[in-house]
């Protein structure tokens, strides 16, 4: 048996995307910029894409911009944002995904902004009246604070988050990149100007996502080049990756309820063996359903030999997780967000994550191996 809990990571592709996929494949090639037959026809199956996305999200497709990955849509949020609002300070939190975390550091080390950093608690909660502190003592920040954390799952509260981006007339972006086709986001209510997408975290293709920006603000180009996108991301458009991420997210929406019952359905029972079968086992992050991203289930186990080896021995078991500890001192190799909340650098940390696909036969496959392990290395 072979095991697939690195969900986060990346997702199977559902066999429907790559069905619609593969029609496209077999008879589009056209570049959408021509103006002939061939490109008309693969323009208007990137506009058809675009509005599919627009209705699920109850947005406009003129508020949609495909690009690369979910790194350039946070990139381009983070970089125009910042730059072409001449903005000088900014809020994030320790505990954000890098393609975040780093383009900061980046635009701070270059004299471009001064950056604070917002408290967060051993659950990697934010402090809300730490982030409301931050905004008054500053003149207009952005503030770029995640939906999900990828490594713990702890949620943010989008809705508080934008309301006090609203009164301090703060640009608030939201990495929305591990929630996107997970839950329902109705853009037309939410506050946040940039919200992002990445196809490959919802059985989506990889190397397609798009950046949502809110009608409320403007942004210049990130990447120059030809007009594509309404002349706001040069460079001729994936074609089969726009149609594919459209179709994902379709059937993301069209099934979710049942998904999201059956995987926090996993989770919880994956909770219940390991606490019954582990000894000491504990859990890093949030985990009570209506604060936790339900895909991921963040494990810390008990101190134990070869402790490196755990990842490793998984996998030599037939199962694919991913993870790390908190860094220890003096090393900066390990988990920054482990890091961050100060999850013990003792303890091993394993991220197990699912999806639609995963099975209980699976979680009891798994819970039996890491049995086995932790029994071995005591
Ligand atoms: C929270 C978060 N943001 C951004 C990204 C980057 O997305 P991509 O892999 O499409 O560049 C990831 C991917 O792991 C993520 O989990």
């Amino acid at each position: 048996m072979r095991v697939y809990f690195d969900n986060a990571a990346t997702t199977p592709l559902d066999p429907d995307v790559m069905k619609e996929m593969y029609k496209v494949m077999e008879s589009q090639f056209g570049n959408p910029s021509s103006i002939h037959a061939h490109g008309r026809e693969a323009r208007t199956l990137i506009e058809r894409s675009r509005k599919t996305i627009a209705g699920l999200l109850h947005t406009s497709p003129a508020e949609i911009f495909f690009t690369s990955s979910g790194t350039e849509a946070d990139n381009t949020a983070i970089r125009c944002g910042i730059i072409d609002h001449k903005i000088t300070h900014a809020i994030t939190s320790p505990t954000e995904h890098h393609a975040v975390l780093h383009t900061l550091e980046a635009m701070e080390k270059s004299g471009i902004i001064k950056l604070s950093l917002v408290n967060i608690d051993s659950k990697g909660v934010i402090d809300y009246d730490h982030l409301e502190t931050l905004l008054k003592e500053n003149e207009r920040s952005f503030v770029s604070l995640m939906h999900a954390n990828n490594e713990i799952g702890t949620l943010s509260d989008m809705e508080r988050i934008g309301d006090l981006c609203e009164a301090y007339n703060a640009i608030y972006h939201c990495d929305t990149v591990q929630t996107m086709g997970h839950y329902q986001h109705d853009l037309s209510k939410l506050k946040a100007h940039f919200v992002v997408c990445a196809g490959h975290k919802l059985h989506g293709p990889k190397g397609v996502g798009f950046l949502h920006i809110n009608h409320k603000i403007k942004i210049k180009p990130f990447i120059y080049g030809g007009a594509q996108e309404r002349n706001m991301r040069g460079g001729t458009e994936n074609i089969y990756g726009i149609v594919g991420l459209a179709k994902a997210l379709e059937l993301a929406y069209g099934e979710m309820e049942q998904h999201q019952n059956h995987i926090q359905g996993l989770k919880s029972y994956m909770m219940e063996q390991l606490i019954a079968n582990v000894p000491g086992v504990n859990f890093n992050g949030e985990t009570a359903p209506d604060k936790s991203l339900y895909t991921v289930l963040n494990v810390a186990f008990p101190e134990m030999e070869m402790s490196d080896m755990l990842l490793f021995n998984l996998d030599i078991a037939g199962i694919s997780a991913s993870g790390g500890s908190a860094c220890s001192s003096g090393s900066d190799i390990g988990s920054h967000v482990l890091t961050a909340i100060g999850a013990s650098s003792s303890r091993p940390s394993v991220r197990f994550s699912f999806s639609k696909y995963n099975t209980k036969e699976e979680v009891d496959f798994v819970v039996a191996k890491v049995r086995e392990l932790c029994a071995v290395n005591v």
